[in-house]
């Protein structure tokens, strides 16, 4: 049994609770917001976000950053990426040399275009920063429904150690070492799944999002690889997975949020009515200031990026898609084609 210590209760933060304590862990939550706290020690449930998903009554809830990391042998980070940077901060006096910090939220700062695992080891060069990613809704983790993921760590052993103390029988997880493809795949995602959304708002039908979702992730992979990612990873969990769920589902709260823009509503009214963050929208500015450093051509980001900043309408940014310069699907030479 390990002791967990759970930063953040919203949906995610929430459902993997629920997955460490069913595995037997010792598990304290921590929140930033008092009101959030109270209603989760006297309901043990997370009505707004989960509801129907109940913690057991030895699920300890804090909203002292020293309760949640002092003595435990693991942290998750499950934030909202926008207070990513902030909590790390305030984390670092208690945070010990080498304590395992799990990282579970998406994004990638706009201001620095760090990842978020930077950021942290930014605010926290004491810690043991990993990543867990992969395609999985708080909504069926939190109902025990068969589910796969992948941990990247920067040793073997932090990824196996993460690996046994979440994996179940209804929660496999991979490990990887590519911290940074996986974290750019899941952040990436997000931002395709906002363009997925807008096709669908917009009456558009299955082509359109399977060449979403694969032109999408061969996006998402020219860009990663130019970073340092490996390809292997765009094809996996973090990758090709999380895609095809954020883009399938109506779960996804930035293909939620997609639907709503490509039925004609704007960025901001969008947000405003599906009442979460939607992370695609910080994201896809980040992306571009990536594609700019690293010379890399993205353009369904682009064009997300003009339809939610520059009012471009929908509609007009998938016919440009459609009408770009004729290109080749897959690198070749003269000797590659049959005469
Ligand atoms: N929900 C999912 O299915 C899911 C799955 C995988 C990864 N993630 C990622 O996990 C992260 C969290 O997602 P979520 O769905 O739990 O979001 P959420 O919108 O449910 O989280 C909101 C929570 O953030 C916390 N919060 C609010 N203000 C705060 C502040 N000022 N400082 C610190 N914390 C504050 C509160 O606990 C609040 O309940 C995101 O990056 C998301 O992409 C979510």
């Amino acid at each position: 049994m390990a002791k967990v210590g759970i930063i953040g209760a919203g949906s995610w933060g929430i459902a993997l609770s629920v997955l460490l304590y069913n595995n037997g862990h010792d598990i304290t939550v921590w929140s930033a917001l008092a009101d959030e706290i109270d209603m989760l020690k006297r309901e043990h449930e997370h009505k707004d976000k989960l509801p129907g998903v109940k913690l057991a009554d030895d699920v300890l809830f804090t909203t002292e950053l020293a309760d949640v990391v002092k003595k435990k042998d693991i942290l998750v980070l499950a934030v909202p990426s926008s207070f990513t940077r902030a909590t790390a901060h305030s984390l670092n006096e208690y945070v010990v040399e080498g304590q395992i910090i799990v990282n579970v939220a998406k994004g990638i700062e706009e201001s620095t275009l760090m990842t978020l695992s930077q950021v942290i080891e930014e605010e926290m060069p004491q810690a043991d920063v990993a990543v867990l990613s992969g395609p999985s809704h708080a909504e069926e983790v939190g109902k025990c429904i068969p589910t796969t993921i992948v941990v990247g760590a920067k040793t073997w052993n932090t990824a196996e150690y993460i690996q046994t103390i979440f994996m179940s029988d209804v929660f496999r997880v991979y490990t990887s070492p590519d911290v940074l493809g996986i974290e750019l795949g899941a952040a990436l995602k997000n931002v395709v799944a906002l363009a997925a959304g807008i096709a669908d708002g917009l009456g558009y039908g299955d082509n359109t999002k399977a060449a979403l979702i694969t032109r999408g992730i061969t996006e998402i992979a020219r860009l990663g690889m130019e970073m340092g990612g490996k390809f292997e990873t765009f094809c996996g969990l973090s990758g090709i997975g999380d895609l095809i769920v954020t883009c399938a589902s109506m779960h996804s709260r930035n293909r939620r949020a997609g639907i709503l823009i490509g039925q004609g509503k704007t960025m901001e009214e969008a947000m405003a009515e599906v009442k979460m963050v939607v992370e695609g929208v910080f994201s896809a500015k980040a992306a571009m200031g990536l594609a700019q450093k690293y010379n890399v051509e993205l353009p369904i980001i682009d064009q997300v990026n003009e339809v939610l900043f520059h009012n471009k309408p929908a509609a007009a940014a998938v016919r440009d898609l459609m009408i770009r310069d004729k290109k080749i699907e897959i690198a070749h030479d003269d000797t590659d084609w049959k005469m």
